[in-house]
């Protein structure tokens, strides 16, 4: 297993400036956060730093501003949430570059953080620009990455400014980066993934990894209908990806060569409206009718699916099962969910979620909790399951 700097390796922090990149990149409406879980996760980090001596800098990027100062987009809104959450002072300073920096730090409380305003207002950040990172580096003596859900990116603060200072892996970064290599890097096989969502174009590479890696592979929510077109299925007015059916059918023969068991649905739920309460029936695979759309995954599916999984020691689960957003279609992701969890629960089974959507079905599912590991990063979580290299990982490497 790969060993990453943590923030025991940077020695003795008494006095010292530690820069740490956080996500605060939550959603809010109407300037209200309605979901502060990575702030919260970033929370830890910043209280044991402080806890060591040190005065601590937060930097985060907000939307995509794309290097223009866009001032919905400012981090000052984050300030009085963040400092909710650490109860501590938070003084906020409109750059993350500058002299002014330092002489804010040099006049400031020692009990208090200083956040940082949006890095995305410079160009530089997404260019991962040298004189950019440098900027940010002149502030502190010590990185800290705590924004796992940033990792794919090799921006100036996730790997750039990594070069230029000492630098560690947060706490919540170091307990994800654990959960992950648990689920994917050295599991406790046998090992099943679901993996859900509308387009199959959208987690090609993923499905193409992980028949390589898992011993049994669920695919639900939209892009099933292609696989079961691509079987001969007629899936009636389903979003389905017709032109994928040649990329489907080489996934499955992949699979087969690999003993990766990809499970289907064999019954389904249609309906001839999306919307919530629509009639619908439960039907085999070859009842469907050119006015009907495939919604979610039936109960007899499920069922089965909810039986192997009582086989497996290792989950890692991305999508939804159906169009869990509108009930009756959540019944199968619900179902399916509850079961992994009460594994979880019981001991027998490890199990690793990630995907905004796939979070939101596990809260819907009540299971979020029951989860061995949940992760809040979209892109991300997604890139690790392709088996790609994350570079503001990497850069942490020992
Ligand atoms: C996320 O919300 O997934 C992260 O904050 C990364 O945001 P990005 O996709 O704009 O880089």
């Amino acid at each position: 297993m790969v060993q990453i700097r943590n923030i025991e390796d940077l020695g003795a922090l008494e006095g010292k400036r530690v820069l740490i990149r956080a996500d605060l990149n939550v959603p809010m409406k109407d300037g209200i956060v309605t979901d502060d879980t990575r702030i919260r996760s970033v929370a830890p980090t910043i209280l044991a730093l402080m806890d060591k001596g040190a005065q601590v800098i937060i930097m985060s990027h907000f939307g995509r501003p794309k290097g223009k100062i866009v001032p919905e987009m400012s981090l000052e809104q984050l300030a009085q949430p963040l400092s909710d959450v650490i109860k501590k002072a938070v003084v906020f300073i409109d750059n993350c570059i500058g002299n002014v920096i330092k002489e804010t730090l040099d006049a400031m409380e020692s009990d208090a953080v200083l956040l940082l305003e949006n890095l995305r207002f410079h160009a530089g950040e997404a260019s991962n620009d040298a004189d950019f990172a440098q900027a940010l580096a002149d502030n502190a003596d010590f990185y800290v990455n705590e924004a796992f859900s940033c990792a794919h990116r090799a921006h100036a603060s996730t790997e750039g400014i990594a070069h230029l200072l000492p630098s560690a892996a947060g706490l919540s970064l170091e307990k994800e980066l654990a959960a992950l290599e648990s689920a994917l890097g050295d599991p406790r096989r046998p090992l099943c993934a679901v993996v859900g969502g509308a387009k199959v174009s959208s987690k090609l590479d993923v499905l193409t990894n992980l028949v390589e890696k898992v011993d049994h592979l669920i695919i639900g929510g939209g892009m099933a209908n292609t696989f079961l077109a691509a079987q001969g299925v007629d899936v009636g007015a389903s979003l389905c990806e017709h032109d994928l059916a040649d990329t489907a059918r080489a996934i499955l023969a992949k699979a087969a060569a690999q003993n990766c068991t990809i499970h289907l649905p064999t019954d389904l739920v249609v309906a001839k409206e999306f919307k919530a309460g629509a009639d619908c029936r439960t039907i085999g695979l070859d009842e469907v009718t050119s006015d009907e759309m495939i919604l979610d995954v039936g109960p007899a599916t499920v069922a089965d699916l909810a039986e192997m999984l009582t086989s497996c020691k290792t989950l890692i689960w991305n999508g939804p099962m159906g169009a869990f957003e509108i009930e009756p279609f959540d019944a199968a992701t619900v179902a399916l969910a509850k079961a992994a969890g009460q594994l979880t629960e019981q001991g027998s089974l490890v199990s690793v979620a990630g995907g905004g959507d796939t979070v939101a079905a596990l809260n819907h599912a009540g299971v979020a909790g029951q989860f061995t590991h949940i992760s809040t990063a979209g892109g991300a979580f997604l890139e690790w399951m392709e088996g790609k290299e994350l570079p503001g990982v990497k850069i942490l490497e020992k």
